[in-house]
């Protein structure tokens, strides 16, 4: 019986001590799952079953499920309940091929739920995949050349770890650069040279919250952030996203924030700018929480059309935003270099932390970068792949035009390198997104990076990497199959 087992999990756990009852409730089922004791696709109780059972708060049970279903563990069918995710790490033996297979037991259980949820696929060369910028166009003799200047002119000390917070040179170029073109008020010494968002987030993670606080995410989410917040221990909290961007309600207010994570210029992935009384909606919770408001600014050097969009931090009064920026789209991902600006009273504790528990370096590679910022390089790769972008985004959006006219709608056009097809809700839209792979063409659907809303259908599509033939070529096909797929629902 389901409830006896959890309460005799439950109990051991409380007899371990320091752990809350939704806590205890969520490692009970989690390790039900993971030890087949409840099996892949097995139906769980309701939550007002469980409440009864188990005799505890409906507060409590849905805040272990909700804790699930972020993770993967379980998923939620419309209409029909909740269940067990098909795709759980099992307790395994010995594979055929004689390798031994990673036994739960061997990963923590985080360990487990990171390296079985939401994970990323290698890089996939492929016209319409999102999140691929154009590498080809990045000016590699150029770069190379820099390069080639600072290792010649490197002393010692370059090649020791980097300074703390990075490259001088690099702080003030980055510091200039966000000043003029994203409204950000700060000195050169609140920016922290870190080696991308990825890091960026952990490091506001490690030093902001504490293991068991509690992060908002959007819902869809950006899987990189919802990785690196599950990675660090927090609670994630899924905030539906709507037209202007991240929507919280009093309900929301009830899992107070420690940290609160979001992409107010250009949602990811939906492509919603926050509005502007939204953004006050955000700094008035951060203020009342006392909480920390993440800002990633992953792609707003490439904005198409519509008056630009400020940053969040450039709002703020009290000194609660933290701006996060990456060279990862405009230069290229391997450089591996990012900026994370910091309000002033957390500069000294973000430059000591970073520097103890990262070790970072690459200095040579931060001048050369430092460099091909001041002497204007940048800014002119930026313009010719804006005007690049620019085509292809305009070459797709006519692609889709026949789909518009079945239903479909596209957000998020404006800005970036991925637009969003939204589709009508009864559309499967990890089934078409399949239908779509076996054309031989790469989008996501839009339901994939959802935390637990059930009601986003759609298809991410990225224009970054394909040249403009391709996508006159592929456009058409892909806009054939959607449009196939819309007409027979209504036919
Ligand atoms: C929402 C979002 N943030 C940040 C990044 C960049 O991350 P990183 O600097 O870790 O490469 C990406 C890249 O795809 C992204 O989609």
């Amino acid at each position: 019986m389901l409830s006896e087992l959890l309460l005799t999990e439950m109990t051991a756990l409380n007899q371990q001590g320091g752990m809350p009852l939704h806590r205890q409730l969520y490692e009970a089922l989690r390790r039900a799952m993971l030890d087949n004791k409840i099996s892949a696709g097995d139906r769980l109780p309701s939550s007002r079953e469980l409440t009864q059972d188990l005799q505890l708060s409906r507060n409590t049970v849905v805040a272990a499920l909700n804790q699930l279903s972020v993770e993967g563990y379980l998923v939620s069918r419309v209409g029909s309940g909740t269940y067990v995710n098909d795709n759980l790490p099992r307790t395994q033996t010995r594979s055929a091929s004689g390798h031994a297979n990673t036994h739960s037991s061997d990963l923590s259980q985080r360990g487990s739920a990171l390296s079985t949820t939401f994970c990323a696929t290698q890089l996939e060369i492929q016209p319409f995949a999102p999140g691929i910028a154009d590498f080809s166009a990045f000016p590699v003799a150029l770069w190379q050349r820099l390069q080639n200047k600072h290792w010649r002119m490197t002393y010692p000390e370059m090649l020791d770890y980097s300074y703390s917070g990075g490259y001088a040179p690099l702080r003030r170029a980055v510091a200039e650069y966000l000043r003029v073109f994203r409204s950000v008020p700060l000195d050169s010494d609140q920016v922290i040279i870190t080696s991308g968002t990825q890091q960026s987030l952990e490091l506001c993670a490690q030093l902001l919250a504490d293991h068991g606080d509690t992060v908002w995410l959007e819902d869809p989410a950006y899987w990189g952030a919802v990785k690196a917040f599950m990675a660090t221990g927090l609670q994630t909290h899924a905030v539906p996203v709507d037209g202007q961007g991240m929507a919280p309600t009093s309900a929301d207010q009830r899992a107070p924030p420690r940290l609160i994570y979001t992409t107010p210029s250009h949602q990811y992935p939906t492509g919603a700018v926050m509005s502007l009384a939204r953004r006050q909606q955000l700094l008035d919770i951060a203020r009342t929480h006392q909480a920390w408001i993440l800002e990633d600014d992953y792609d707003s050097e490439f904005r198409f059309s519509g008056p630009p969009i400020s940053s969040l931090a450039g709002l703020d009064q009290e000194q609660r935003v933290l701006y996060l920026g990456s060279f990862s789209k405009v230069l290229y991902p391997g450089l591996k270099l990012g900026y994370l600006v910091v309000p002033k009273r957390l500069v000294s504790a973000f430059k000591q932390a970073h520097y103890d528990l990262n070790r970072p370096g690459q200095m040579p590679l931060q001048a050369a970068l430092a460099e091909f910022i001041e002497m204007g390089h940048f800014s002119s790769a930026l313009r010719r792949a804006r005007a690049g972008y620019a085509q292809r985004r305009q070459c797709l959006l006519e692609a889709l035009q026949p789909c518009l006219a079945e239903g479909a709608r596209i957000t998020g056009a404006e800005q970036g390198l991925h637009l969003c097809l939204r589709l009508p809700d009864s559309v499967d839209d990890k089934a078409l997104a399949q239908a779509i792979a076996d054309k031989g063409l790469t989008v996501r659907a839009l339901s994939a990076y959802c935390l637990q809303r059930q009601d986003a259908r759609g298809l991410v599509i990225g224009y970054g990497y394909a040249a403009m033939a391709d996508i006159a070529h592929w456009g058409p096909v892909l806009a054939r199959v959607i449009t196939l797929e819309l007409r027979g629902r209504t036919s």
